[in-house]
C-alpha cells in the first residue's frame, strides 16, 4: 500500500510517499481501506519541527511517528476476531488519535478507537474532514466553556477546522455568536449561522466593547491577559494552543470568577470520544451540521497539501484522497 512516510521535521522533502507492508490486524482491530483524510493544522505543526511543545509529543530529534494523519473515513477492509460492532464493507469515520497513520491507503484503528458508521448524506470527503474539529469544538464549548442558551459566545478563528465546527455547535446551543475572521470569509462564517462578525484585519479586537460569557480562541492568537475585559463577570476563556502564556493564565486564574482554560481533547478517554463522535454524526443525519472543505489533494501530491496548510489560512478542511 502507500502512505506518507514521515521521514524528518522540515518542509517538502519531509515527508515521503512510498510503498509499505500492508499492516496486520490483532483480534481488537479494524484494518479500513481509507478514502479520505485531511492535513490539519496539528499534521503541519508536527512536520515543521519548529516548536518543542509539539516536539515533545512527536520526537525531540526526529519524527517517532512513521506516518502522520488522524482524522478519515474509509471502508472496513478486514477485522480482528473479537471485533464485533462493525462488518466488511461499512462505510465509517475514525480517528486514528495518537497513532496516527491516516496518510495512507489503509490504516489500523482499534475498536476501542473513535469510530462510528458514516452518515449516508455525507461523501467519504465530507466525513474525513469531522472528527479532527468537531471533538475539538464540542468538549471545548460544552465541557470547559459550559455552553448554555442565551450565552454570548465570541469565536476567534472561525474560518479554520475548529472554527467552523464551533459556529455551528454554539448556534445548535442556541447562544449569540459572534466570530473573528478575515473579510473574505464573513461570507462563510455567516452562512453557518454567526450572528455578527468582526474582521480582525480591520478591527482590533482589543477595542470593541462587547462582553461575552465565552471566548473561544480556536486558534490561540490571543490571550485571557489582552482581552479579559471582554469577558462577563463569570466568563470563561477558551484557548486551543499549549503555550507557556496559556498554562500560566489558567493557574493565574483557577478558583477566580473568569476563568482562562486551556484543554487538550485529543488526550480525552477513547469512550467519550466515541460517544461525541456518535452525537455528532447524528448532527449531521439531521442536517444540523455542514463540513467545510477548501480543497482536496491526491495522497500523492499531499506535500502540496502540507504546504498549503502550513500557511494558516485555510477555511475548514483540507481533505487528501487516496
Ligand atoms: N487543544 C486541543 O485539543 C487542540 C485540538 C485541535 C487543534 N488545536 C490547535 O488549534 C489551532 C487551530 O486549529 P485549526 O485546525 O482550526 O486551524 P486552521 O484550520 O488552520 O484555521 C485557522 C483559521 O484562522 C484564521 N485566522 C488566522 N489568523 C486569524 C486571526 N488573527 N483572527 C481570526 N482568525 C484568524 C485563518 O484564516 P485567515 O488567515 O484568512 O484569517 C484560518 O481560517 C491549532 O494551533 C491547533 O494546534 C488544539
Amino acid at each position: 500500500m502507500k502512505a506518507a512516510l514521515f521521514k524528518k521535521y522540515g518542509s517538502r522533502d519531509s515527508i515521503v510517499v512510498s510503498e509499505v507492508e500492508l499492516p496486520k490486524i490483532k483480534e481488537h482491530e479494524i484494518l479500513i481501506r481509507v478514502k479520505a483524510t485531511t492535513v490539519t493544522a496539528v499534521d503541519a505543526i508536527f512536520r515543521s519541527g519548529n516548536d518543542l511543545f509539539p516536539r515533545m509529543a512527536t520526537g525531540l530529534f526526529s519524527p517517532r511517528i512513521k506516518t502522520l494523519g488522524t482524522e478519515l473515513s474509509g471502508v472496513v477492509e478486514a477485522l480482528g476476531e473479537q471485533v464485533n460492532d462493525f462488518k466488511i464493507g461499512d462505510e465509517v469515520i475514525a480517528d486514528s488519535g495518537t497513532n496516527y497513520g491516516a496518510h495512507a491507503e489503509y490504516v489500523i484503528v482499534s475498536d476501542k478507537d473513535p469510530i462510528v458508521h458514516k452518515p449516508e448524506g455525507l461523501s467519504f470527503e465530507e466525513a474525513a474532514a469531522v472528527p479532527y474539529g468537531a471533538l475539538t469544538a464540542l468538549p471545548f464549548l460544552r465541557d470547559h466553556g459550559k455552553i448554555k442558551q442565551g450565552d454570548r459566545v465570541l469565536i476567534i478563528g472561525a474560518s479554520g477546522s475548529v472554527g467552523t465546527y464551533a459556529v455551528q455547535l454554539a448556534k445548535y446551543f442556541e447562544t449569540e455568536v459572534t466570530a473573528v475572521c478575515s473579510s473574505e470569509k464573513v461570507e462563510l462564517v455567516s452562512s453557518l449561522g454567526a450572528d455578527h462578525c468582526i474582521n480582525y484585519q480591520t478591527t482590533k479586537l482589543e477595542d470593541i466593547e462587547d462582553q461575552f460569557d465565552i471566548i473561544f480562541d480556536t486558534i490561540g492568537k490571543y490571550s485571557m491577559r489582552v482581552l479579559k475585559h471582554l469577558l462577563s463577570p463569570q466568563g470563561i476563556y477558551l484557548t486551543t494552543v499549549l503555550s507557556l502564556g496559556s498554562v500560566i493564565d489558567m493557574l493565574m486564574t483557577k478558583g477566580t470568577d473568569k476563568k482562562s482554560i486551556l484543554a487538550l481533547t485529543g488526550l480525552r478517554k477513547n469512550e467519550d470520544k466515541t460517544a461525541d463522535l456518535l452525537f455528532i454524526s447524528e448532527l449531521f443525519n439531521q442536517k444540523k451540521l455542514i463540513s467545510v472543505i477548501d480543497r482536496k489533494y491526491d495522497l500523492d501530491a499531499i506535500h502540496d497539501a502540507f504546504e498549503y496548510v502550513s500557511k494558516g489560512h485555510k477555511s475548514g478542511a483540507v481533505v487528501v484522497t487516496t
